[in-house]
């Protein structure tokens, strides 16, 4: 059998699985979480070391998991890499980290992205990059880092994404890939390098940055240092694997034209393959390259997705709630879910705006706050979770009606990530959306497609869409209920509008 590990760096823990090849089953899944660090609203860094720690854990563990499980010693023939997105990790030249990671939740970057819009153009960055700058993205950060932190910017002999940074632990190479190098608005999407103009215009050193593979590439091998540190075999090839947006699409399938996956993770995508590099002139969805070699991607991202509903358990729930689900063996989440039920559709008018970290699509603002709209004393607390759910719905459905607006087509929703296991939630997304929605066997989004690519890598699969082909199905449909449907298509418009209105408070506030 041939077994292939997956490598998740998620914004709160590493998850890392390791599959068979020939059926495609997970064999083992272990995960170790990390903090987050939100020291001033709209700042978010993490420590890479905790990165590397948390994944060290995570590979012995699966490991051990895997040989528990198969009740053998086993080889894992390649490694494949995903991890979120757009952060930004500085080293000095002896491969030092020189400061916390400022990663993709990060919004204290706005001066800089008005000055990359300034110096690039609007319509010229788009046209380079096929994004605009947005204080997501990887460059403004850098240049903030230029600006305010010199000390760590000017000793900086490499930058690296996330999960670059750990294949750097893991193999000793400096490497990314064209999914995860999208993300950084110093790459030109439409021809998968590095773009030498935006790098001269931002006065960007490009020895900073390192080699671009394709996804399924292989990057290096790991190293005897990493053996010892991890359990994995020296001399394991790593390949190139994606941004977990892409690696997720991966593992959930969507490399042909008309699927697209809505994605609840800590943050929620809409995302689309597409067969070229198509931009929104207005910038309000992404345009990155897919992690399947001459296809693109386009996707809408909100930013508090699945970080909505966490932030409600950990501040509004609380440890008591924490410990009775414990008692019960159950999943926090689950019974909040659950109690979310006990409302009806439309909360009776109660609307949440899930802006806790500002918001990308459609409104690219960093400055929106999250609100709760038209609470009475006649709302419980199942309102407050429902909403919650219907108002992350509503921002997806904003991204959905942007793909589509540009003309990509969409002939299955596929729902995925941490908030696809509530059922709920599923129907909540398939009556906004007014579509079927439907769930694979493959759970593990993007640890499953870095996996799949590790796979492809080593000619395992001959494409990563036989990869797919060869391992994920659809195991259910959900249709919208035209009543409820009906609710929510009275109530989206509203959604929108709170926004509108609240938008100049937002900059008073
Ligand atoms: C994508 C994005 C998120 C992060 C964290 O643009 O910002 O997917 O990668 O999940």
């Amino acid at each position: 059998m041939s077994y292939f590990m997956g490598i998740d760096i998620g914004t709160t823990a590493t998850r890392v699985i390791v599959i068979e090849g020939e059926t495609g089953r997970v064999v083992a899944g272990t995960t170790s979480e990390y903090p987050l660090d939100t020291p001033q609203p709209l700042w978010a860094e993490q420590d890479p070391a905790d990165w590397w720690r948390g994944t060290i854990e995570a590979v012995q563990g699966a490991i051990q998991q895997g040989y528990d499980t198969l009740g053998t010693a086993f080889e894992i023939k390649a490694v494949g890499l995903s991890g979120q997105m757009h952060g930004v990790v500085l080293l000095d030249d002896q491969g030092e980290v020189l400061g916390p990671s400022l990663i993709w939740c990060d919004g204290r970057s706005q001066e800089q992205c008005d000055y990359i819009t300034d110096t690039v153009g609007a319509e010229r960055l788009i046209e380079l990059t096929a994004n605009p700058a947005l204080v997501g993205f990887s460059a403004p950060k850098l240049l903030w880092l230029r600006q305010y932190r010199s000390d760590q910017f000017n000793r900086a002999a490499h930058f690296l994404l996330p999960k670059d940074f750990i294949r750097y632990k893991l193999t000793g190479e400096y490497a990314t890939e064209v999914s995860d190098a999208s993300g950084t608005l110093l790459f030109d999407v439409a021809n998968r390098r590095w773009s030498e103009r935006i790098l001269h215009l931002l006065e960007i050193d490009g020895s900073l940055l390192p080699p671009v593979y394709e996804s399924f590439e292989v990057s290096g091998q790991i190293s005897a240092e990493a053996a010892a540190a991890t359990g994995l075999q020296a001399g394991t090839p790593v390949v190139g694997g994606g941004g977990d947006q892409a690696a997720g699409a991966v593992g959930n399938g969507i490399v042909q034209p008309g699927l697209v996956s809505s994605t609840i993770g800590t943050s929620g995508v809409v995302f689309a393959y597409a067969e070229q590099p198509l931009r929104d002139p207005s910038g309000r969805v992404h345009t990155f390259c897919h992690a399947v070699p001459e296809a693109w991607h386009v996707m809408g991202v909100t930013q508090g997705a699945g970080l909505s509903l966490r932030w409600f358990r950990d501040e509004i729930a609380g440890p008591l709630e924490k410990e009775a689900a414990q008692k019960v063996n159950r999943e926090i989440y689950e019974l909040l879910t659950e109690e979310a039920n006990n409302a009806p559709p439309g909360c009776k008018g109660l609307l949440f705006l899930p802006y806790l970290m500002g918001e990308r699509t459609p409104l690219l603002n960093p400055q929106a706050r999250g609100v709760w709209f038209g609470l009475t004393a006649s709302h419980k607390r199942a309102h407050l979770v429902r909403s919650i759910l219907e108002g992350v719905a509503y921002s997806l459905q904003d991204c959905l009606a942007i793909l589509l607006e540009m003309g990509l087509p969409v002939t299955e929703i596929r729902a995925s990530g941490g908030g696809a296991k509530s059922l709920l939630w599923r129907k909540i997304q398939a009556d906004v959306f007014g579509r079927e929605v439907v769930t694979v066997n493959a759970s593990e989004g993007p640890a499953y497609g870095a996996a799949l690519l590790a796979g492809v890598g080593v000619n395992f699969w001959p494409s990563v869409p036989a990869a797919c082909d060869a391992t994920i199905v659809v195991t259910s449909h959900l249709t919208p209920d035209p009543l409820t449907q009906a609710i929510y298509h009275r109530y989206y418009p509203i959604y929108g509008e709170i926004y509108q209105r609240l938008k100049s408070l937002y900059t008073k506030l």
